[in-house]
């Protein structure tokens, strides 16, 4: 029996035959048939249907330095920017005219903004969208910071795990990174209960096959109620800056194999899918994504936000975003709709 045989009757392999069905990912009816399943799949669960989160960049301060990150605290060439609580509402205002009910507050890890400052922010907002999903990510904390966060009204957290690897993982980030500080902030949140987002880069440098069958294994562990993958990007004030790019062919071979594992997980085809691909993020609703993420974040600031080169979406505004989200989505059969887009 081949693998992909047994993947589709089973959605479930061992370890290495993650890493068998991963080598024959540019083979054209294996990656078709792993489609077939996967839109079956996601049709199955949630019909056409297309959940919207509107994400607000609210700092691009970070004390952390990733390695492949273009905003980590240090590259000195990024003019730095924090939005107020007042202007983050005003984001969330201009979200939910657009007809979003799920905000995502993302940013660097910045400790300007204490736990009682966030706190606050997450409490108005509540207050003012009680009819909205919240999500925030905003990186590694304490047990006792998130359990506050959550208190305050915090539904959902995304916190990439990066790559399941350790070796990996080190190599990506500085000492002061480990995978296993990592692993434990995720167990803390679902403890919490929280709606929890893991994920990782597809192409990230230094990376193989068998690192990503470790990332599917991990998952499977996990069990997160949502998976953020999107290609690596180089970005030209990191030491990546001459890496190639992730392959968009993998991503969407991935968002496949990930829907059929957990055939109800919440799976955004992302903006770095987008942003490699002009037409990247219709193929990963094509392959099995069933979330969009349109910009918030107010236009003066986008362009600060900058995680890898050309990142798309940096000069529209968020009626833009909407409209040509909307566009996009309908072109390849699905439907944005106005929910808050719980997991099932
Ligand atoms: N290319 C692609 N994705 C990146 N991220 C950070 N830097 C890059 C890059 N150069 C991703 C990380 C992080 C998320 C917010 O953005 O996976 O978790
Ligand atoms: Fe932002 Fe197309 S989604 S401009």
């Amino acid at each position: 029996m081949k693998v992909i045989d047994k993947f589709l009757e089973s959605h479930w392999l061992s370890k290495p035959e993650y890493m068998e069905l991963l080598q024959a990912w540019e083979d054209v009816e294996t990656a078709g048939r792993l489609r077939d399943e996967a839109v079956r799949l996601r049709k199955q669960y949630y019909g056409n249907k297309v959940f919207t989160r509107g994400l607000i960049e609210f700092t691009n301060y970070c004390k952390n330095n990733c390695y492949y990150c273009g905003i980590r605290g240090g590259n000195s060439h990024v003019k730095r920017y924090r939005l107020t609580g007042d202007e983050i509402l005003e984001c969330c205002k201009a979200g939910y005219e657009l007809g979003y009910r799920t905000f995502v507050l993302q940013g660097g890890e910045d400790a300007y903004y204490t736990d009682e400052k966030m706190a606050e922010i997450i409490y108005r907002i509540k207050k003012e969208y009680p009819d909205c999903a919240l999500t925030l990510s905003i990186g590694e904390k304490s047990y006792e910071s998130y359990r506050m966060f959550r208190r305050a009204g915090a539904d959902r957290y995304l916190l990439r795990h990066e790559t399941a690897d350790d070796e990996l993982y080190s190599s990506l980030h500085p000492e002061t990174m480990r995978l296993e500080t990592r692993k434990q902030c995720l167990l803390h949140l679902k403890e919490l209960g929280y709606q929890v987002g893991a994920g990782f880069m597809v192409g990230a440098p230094g990376q193989r096959l068998d690192h990503l069958a470790e990332d599917l294994w991990f998952l499977q562990t996990l069990k997160p109620q949502m998976i953020g993958i999107g290609p690596f990007i180089p970005h030209h004030d990191t030491i990546y800056a001459q890496e190639k790019a992730g392959s968009v062919e993998l991503t969407l071979f991935l968002l496949s194999v990930i829907r059929v594992m957990f055939p109800k997980i919440l799976l955004p085809a992302t903006t770095a899918l987008g942003t490699l691909d002009p037409k990247g993020r219709e193929k990963g609703l094509a392959a099995g994504a069933n979330v969009v993420m349109p910009n918030l974040s107010p236009v003066k600031n986008r362009k600060l936000y900058e995680l890898y080169d050309n990142k798309i979406c940096t000069g529209d505004e968020a009626a833009e975003c909407r409209a040509c989200l909307g566009r996009r989505v309908e072109s390849v059969g699905y439907q944005l709709v106005e929910e808050r887009g719980d997991a099932l």
